[in-house]
């Protein structure tokens, strides 16, 4: 398992690329599924999550491959395969993102059933809810959820559930219902950007998709799809990560491709921190003095605060000056950064979905461990001010979102060395 260790105390100055979304690219691609012709999915990211999915679509049946110029190609040739089994589940939930286009297309959908992992306790029931609304029969058998029906019925679904919607459940009853006989009415869909750039992927394959990106989306199927290109919207947790990175290093980054819309709520937040943050020729520059303001952030589903930049955020608050309050109102138990972040000296303290972080003058390096993707990120930033050398153990797990992360860093001036430990 590979390690960063990261000299802290350098400044970051200079450009750099966002990649294309990873939480776009992934049900854009499962949603190829839902035609047999190619289709060309452009900027996606090469990431250890994104191989995972292509090689679900193989299982599933489909021919997958990058062209040069770097397009992903998804081409179904075989149709008879429909079981996404615990292994693949297991090592990425986003697994679950080849439900709806399954049962639509093959009216036949098996999924294992997600278990809890390192951000807590990640039910499907509105996911199933839709498939069920849709006309689908559910069943259970041997931890797969099993879901079957020869054409799905349009109806109205409603996706609000204890903590907001569901991104990827919204994802899940959009593709099913491109291909329903009739209307479905989605109430209280997530509004994320991910979900308008899939909307706009099936609008493309020929769907009928209206309202995508507001919290009611109508769905007219259509009885067909065609093949597509379409190129992913820019990642806008990965752009919020290097707005914070050239925060808390104090330093001035220029970032391409990256879209300024999707980010109002962080670069609000940022602002009032003291962050400066500007629109400049198509790319947006930010820099920092040295006073951090504290600040009281709450996280919710778009357009609020992203919960995928709460431990980013909280490891820039770790240095403000005087006390925050972070509430995570998506994933309650997403806090597992917390611990870690305590052994680079960090004040922080815990209250069921709320931690209070006292500011202090410095961090100083030490062996953490990372234990989800946004919370090693949250590390990583740590580790640039920290004073002296920090280790991050079991960086697999930065690897599965963030393209290239320690050259796009190094590149602007972070020391982060990847060590392979093989023995481990
Ligand atoms: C997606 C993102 C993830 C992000 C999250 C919230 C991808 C690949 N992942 O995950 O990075 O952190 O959105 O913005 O796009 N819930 C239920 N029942 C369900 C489904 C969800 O109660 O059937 C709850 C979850 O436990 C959570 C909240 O709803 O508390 C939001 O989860 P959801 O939007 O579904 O997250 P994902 O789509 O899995």
């Amino acid at each position: 398992m590979d390690s960063f260790v990261i000299q802290g105390g350098t400044r970051l100055r200079g450009e750099v690329g966002i990649s294309g979304s990873k939480n776009a690219a992934l049900p854009i691609l499962a949603a190829a599924l839902l035609t047999r012709e190619e289709c060309v999915i452009r900027g996606v990211p090469d990431l250890s999550d994104v191989r995972q999915l292509c090689s679900l679509l193989e299982d599933l049946g489909a021919r997958v491959w990058r062209d040069d110029g770097q397009g992903l190609h998804v081409k179904v040739e075989d149709e008879s395969r429909c079981l996404a089994d615990y292994e693949t589940v297991r090592r990425m939930r986003a697994s679950i993102c080849v439900l709806g286009p399954l049962l639509a297309r093959r009216g036949h959908a098996e999924v294992s059933m997600p278990g809890g992992c390192a951000i807590g306790d990640r039910p499907i029931d509105l996911h199933l809810r839709g498939m069920q609304a849709l006309g689908a029969k559910l069943g259970l058998e041997s931890g797969n959820v099993i879901a079957a029906a020869p054409r799905l019925t349009g109806t109205e679904v409603f996706l609000g559930g204890p903590f907001g919607s569901t991104v990827l459940g919204t994802a899940n009853v959009m593709c099913a219902a491109a291909l329903a006989r009739g209307t479905t009415v989605i109430e209280s869909a997530a509004c994320e950007p991910e979900v308008v750039d899939l909307g706009d992927f099936l609008n493309a394959m020929g769907a009928r998709v209206r309202g995508h990106g507001s919290p009611r989306i109508v769905i007219e199927g259509v009885e067909g799809l065609r093949g597509a290109e379409h190129t992913v919207i820019p990642d806008r947790i990965e752009a919020g990560t290097f707005l914070i990175a050239a925060a808390i290093t104090n330093g001035e980054l220029t970032l391409r491709n990256c879209r300024c819309e999707h980010m109002l709520a962080a670069i609000d937040r940022l602002r009032l921190i003291g962050v400066e943050v500007e629109r400049r020729d198509g790319a947006v520059r930010v820099c920092s003095g040295r006073r951090l303001n504290p600040a009281d952030v709450t996280t919710q589903s778009y357009p609020g605060f992203p919960t995928d930049l709460q431990a980013q955020l909280m490891a820039l608050l770790c240095l403000a000056d005087g006390n925050s309050i972070i509430t995570e109102k998506v994933f309650p138990d997403r806090f597992m950064h917390v611990a870690e972040l305590g052994r680079l000296g960090a004040h922080l303290r815990k209250e069921g979905a709320t931690v209070i972080v006292e500011g202090v003058r410095e961090l100083i390096g030490a062996p953490v461990m990372a234990s989800d993707l946004r919370a090693s990120a949250a590390l990583v930033l740590a580790g640039m001010v920290a004073r002296g050398q920090t280790t991050i153990l079991r960086v697999y797990h930065i690897d599965r979102g963030y393209e290239r992360i320690e050259q796009k860093l190094n590149a602007v001036g972070a020391r982060i060395q990847r060590v392979s430990d093989n023995a481990s």
